[in-house]
């Protein structure tokens, strides 16, 4: 059977710090720098979720991209969307939100939620010229 990728792009807003806990101020801001500003910052990310798997002759499809917009609405972006991922988002409560951290989660809870025999890659785009790849592992 013939295979495809299918791709959908979702969107959040979401605020930021990028501090470890467990290292010094002086640690943290020397190896985050702007990153780790107390007071957080912004960032409009943009989520491509690839979905690879045999062409559905019934249906023409690999999936549907409307179901993969309503799985990734329920559950990632109602999480992420318009939140401090530091103080607002559990799944950073132990995880310092960086891109990679933030793509290893997304990656896991919609996994989760999609038929075995499909595979999924992200890609998470944390502004136009920076973004992280993520297929599991
Ligand atoms: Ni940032």
């Amino acid at each position: 059977m013939p295979r495809c990728i299918v791709t959908r792009r979702v969107h959040f807003n979401a605020a930021h710090r990028v501090h470890n806990p467990k290292c010094s101020d002086e640690w943290n801001r020397k190896t985050f720098g702007v990153c780790n500003n107390p007071n957080y910052h912004g960032h409009n990310y943009e989520l491509d979720l690839s979905v690879e798997g045999e062409i559905d002759p019934e249906t023409g499809y690999v999936m549907d991209l409307n179901g993969l917009k309503e799985l990734a609405q329920e559950r990632l972006l109602q999480h992420l969307d318009h939140k401090n991922l530091n103080l607002d988002v559990p799944w950073f409560q132990e995880l310092i939100p960086t891109s990679e951290n933030i793509a290893l989660v997304c990656w896991r809870e919609l996994r989760a939620a999609l038929p075995a025999h499909l595979t999924l890659r992200l890609r998470l785009w944390e502004t136009p010229r920076n973004y992280v790849d993520y297929e599991g592992a």
